[in-house]
């Protein structure tokens, strides 16, 4: 039987490519943190090569017309992706954990087997010559239309993209992030150091695994830079009321909470398993909100309150997130962009009039298309005259100088996810 890390990678790959869905947060939940390790780095190998691993199995196949069943494409790519690049995984690990995976009837394709073993084992004569192989076949291969889409979106608004500045930025996509955390009583963990751009973040040192039971402990949270550095806006109000309308999992909750700790939040989250996980999430943190169940355009137009500070982190593609989620491009096919630009319109429909006077708003979304940023920035700017861009982040973020109303940092300096966020404030 194949190792737990190995399944679970295999599984992952069997979720984006057969059923077309994301990897989720806690697709490892269940492994060591040494399985983690290994499961995280050969599925993200697998996500970020796959089109050239396929590749390269094709014109080695008999049959070249005939397509290979999920199970033996999965078996061949983690196969072939630790023979080339986890030096650390012996050969014979590589070939026999492929094979067996292949003698899966669930995740694998038993007829397949003798295949499998066969195609490795030429791989494993030579891994130097199959990792040259297979870096030889065009990168374009890992790279859909979707992808080509997001990088010229995330380059545009800074200068014209030239092909080096989309191949930079891509081969910076295709290294796995490191992750960001935030501190949010006592001390930082001796696994974290300090960031030292942005104040009060903190990365893993190199090596080091994951702080689990400080996160357990509600002292700490996994924030991404992007994330932190957006709820930094500058605004020397104290708001009375405030309102998160997309919350879970309750990371801008949690910042709101520690920054306003006398404000009335109301944390607002359509999914009654997101919610449950926002409340835990907000009590382990010691965060003080009122969690709502509900659509927020059900919430709003029941509500007559009205909020001095509104955050509106909103559910969107999460295109500037490829990073972090290589499975991106291959299911990019299932984003419904238009139903999510109209969705997102209605949000901030609901949202405007539930502004006080003199209130602030904020819209967010991990994504650099523009259909989910700026176009709503310029309908805001026709349909809502009352609403006038309030300067609150710093140069850096959005401007090289002065202040501004959005945050949009640039791409290939910025390391965080892709965001696009707008600030206005009501006359
Ligand atoms: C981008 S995530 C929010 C992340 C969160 N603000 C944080 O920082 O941790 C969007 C969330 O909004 C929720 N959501 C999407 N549409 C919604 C709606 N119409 N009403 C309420 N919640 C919604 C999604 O279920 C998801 O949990």
């Amino acid at each position: 039987m194949p190792t737990p890390s190995r399944i679970a990678a295999a599984r992952a790959l069997h979720g984006v490519f057969g059923a077309g869905h994301r990897v989720g947060d806690r697709w490892d939940a269940g492994l060591s943190s040494e399985d983690a390790g290994l499961a995280q780095a050969l599925l993200g190998l697998c996500l970020r090569h796959w089109g050239r691993l396929q590749a390269y199995v094709k014109p080695r196949l008999k049959d070249q017309s005939r397509s290979l069943p999920l199970g033996s494409q999965v078996a061949l790519a983690m196969g072939l992706a630790q023979l080339a690049w986890m030096d650390g995984v012996a050969a014979h690990a590589a070939v026999n954990e492929a094979v067996e995976l292949a003698a899966d009837p669930v995740l694998g394709f038993p007829p397949h087997k003798g295949l499998v073993n066969a195609l490795l084992r030429r791989g494993a004569e030579n891994r130097q010559l199959l990792r040259a192989d297979l870096e030889a076949l065009p990168a374009s291969l890992d790279r859909t239309p979707f992808v080509n889409a997001v990088l010229q979106a995330a380059l545009e608004p800074h200068h014209v993209p030239g092909k080096a500045q989309v191949e930079a930025l891509w081969a910076k996509l295709q290294t796995p992030p490191r992750p960001a955390f935030r501190v949010l009583r006592g001390e930082a963990p001796p696994e974290l150091e300090a960031d030292p751009q942005l104040d009060g973040c903190w990365s893993l040192r190199a090596g080091e695994a994951f702080p689990i039971p400080w996160l357990q402990s509600g002292a700490g949270m996994v924030q991404d830079r992007s994330s932190q550095a957006l709820m930094t806006f500058r605004w020397e109000q104290n708001p009375f009321r405030i309102l998160d309308a997309c919350a879970a999992p309750g990371g801008k909750t949690t910042s709101l909470g520690s920054r306003f700790p006398n404000s009335f939040i109301t944390a607002v989250e359509r999914e009654p398993r997101r919610a449950d996980r926002l409340r835990k999430n907000l009590e382990d943190r010691c965060v003080k909100a009122a969690v709502v169940i509900a659509e927020v355009t059900d919430f709003l137009a029941s509500t007559t309150g009205t909020f001095d500070l509104i955050i509106l982190d909103a559910p969107c593609s999460g295109s500037g997130t490829l990073q972090k989620h290589p499975e991106l491009p291959w299911i990019a096919g299932n984003i419904d962009l238009e139903r999510l630009s109209e969705l997102q319109r209605d949000l901030l429909r609901a949202a405007i009039p539930k502004l006080d006077p003199g209130g602030l708003l904020i819209y967010a979304v991990c994504s650099w298309l523009p259909e989910e940023g700026d176009h709503h920035r310029a309908w805001v700017r026709s349909a809502h005259t009352e609403l006038q861009p309030a300067l609150v982040w710093p140069a850096g973020y959005g401007v090289e100088s002065g202040a501004t109303s959005f945050f949009r940092p640039h791409p290939l300096t910025w390391d965080g996810e892709g965001f696009q966020a707008f600030a206005w404030t009501k006359r």
